[in-house]
């Protein structure tokens, strides 16, 4: 039986679990830093390291004592390496490798996108590869081809807003608080979807994604004072809907067939965005699956997970391990895992 040390610290959560080769979560820690960064409207890098640096060690004891697991039966230390808010990133990185040095064990550093591409295998073992995954977060719009633990084809980025960005923006303009997902979608439920707004790249042959124009006309409409938050809030989920609908019909017209369909990252615990992909599943006859809400957010059991499948695929790294503020999944990017900042 493998365990492993899972460390999150690349945005506003700081985290920590404890996660076993049969997919058992032994234990898992979360603190937010919601309050904090309340006041700026967004995430202050400055104020997020500051925030991990407090919180990293005791996420780690939490886990251990809850656990009831001791640094003797715990077989590698997986921690993000990157890309994020390079502070928070050093933080968990080099709490990482410290605990890995003091123990004597290994040291896996996780891409942070790959925890959120390899989740929906820590939530169900019957998930596969290869599957199409739309990763979605507030750093990241992206169609992934998984083929493997460390082997993947980006499809499609964005050339502008992440979709995660796009809503707390929105969120931010609207009034309605932060973090602007959740609120956005909160909001929607009390609109209506009729104010017109764009659907960037709707149509384009190529397969990526752009928001950017879609913010702007939330700006229009909100000051155009014609219409409620909620009709705004509404009508741009709906907008974000379509735009990802089209974007992955589109990437599904060009690929190899295949037939699962998942989706990671924040935004995916969006309910709109979940039913659209089922209802596109259905439509495609591919399988589509989700990871449970708290599992799409950024936490600590999705960076042990892709700990655990990397141990078991021998792909573990070494104490100078640099973190990388960017840091692209996919194969050309798997190969130059050196290059960083060093923490
Ligand atoms: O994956 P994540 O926790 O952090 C990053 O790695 O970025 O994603 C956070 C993003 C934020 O932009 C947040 O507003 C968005 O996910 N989000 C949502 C919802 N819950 C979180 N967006 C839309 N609907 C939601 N329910
Ligand atoms: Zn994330």
């Amino acid at each position: 039986m493998t365990i492993i040390l899972g460390i999150e610290s690349s945005c506003d959560e700081t985290a920590a679990a404890l996660v076993q080769d049969d997919r058992t979560i032994l234990a898992h820690a979360l603190t937010g830093q919601e309050e904090r960064h309340r006041p700026f409207g967004g995430v202050v890098p400055e104020i997020a390291a500051r925030a991990h640096a407090e919180y990293a060690v005791p996420m780690v004891e939490q886990v251990l004592q809850e656990a009831n697991i001791k640094p003797d039966d715990i077989d590698a230390v997986a921690a993000t390496a990157g890309p994020g808010l390079i502070g928070g990133v050093m933080v968990g990185l080099v709490t990482g490798k410290a605990l890995a040095m003091a123990w004597n064990k290994t040291l896996i550093a996780v891409n942070h996108l790959e925890g959120h591409a390899l989740s929906p295998r820590l939530a169900d073992e019957s998930v596969e590869f290869p599957y199409l995954l739309l990763l979605v977060s507030g750093g990241h719009s992206q169609l992934l081809r998984v083929n493997g633990v460390g082997d993947y084809d980006r499809l499609a980025t964005t050339i502008d807003d992440a979709a995660g960005e796009a809503f707390d923006k929105s969120a931010k303009i609207l009034g309605l608080g932060f973090p602007g997902g959740p609120a956005v979608e909160q909001a929607a439920k009390l609109g209506h979807d009729n104010v017109d707004l764009p659907r960037p790249l709707l149509g384009a042959k190529e397969p990526h994604f752009s928001f950017a124009g879609l913010k702007s006309a939330v700006v229009r409409a909100h000051e155009s004072g014609k219409y409620k938050p909620e009709d705004i809030a509404a009508s741009f989920q709906t907008a974000v809907v379509d735009c990802l609908r089209d974007r992955i019909e589109y990437s599904l017209k060009i690929i190899d067939p295949i037939d699962t369909l998942v989706v990671a990252g924040g935004v995916a615990s969006n309910g709109a965005i979940r039913a659209m992909l089922t209802d596109l599943a259905i439509r495609y006859d591919m399988r589509f699956t989700a990871p449970p809400p708290w599992l799409c957010t950024d936490n600590a059991a999705m960076i042990a997970w892709a700990g655990i499948e990397r141990f078991a695929a021998g792909l573990t790294d070494t104490l100078d391990f640099k973190a990388r503020p960017r840091w692209p999944l996919d194969s050309e990017a798997q190969a130059a895992r050196g290059a960083g900042v060093k923490a």
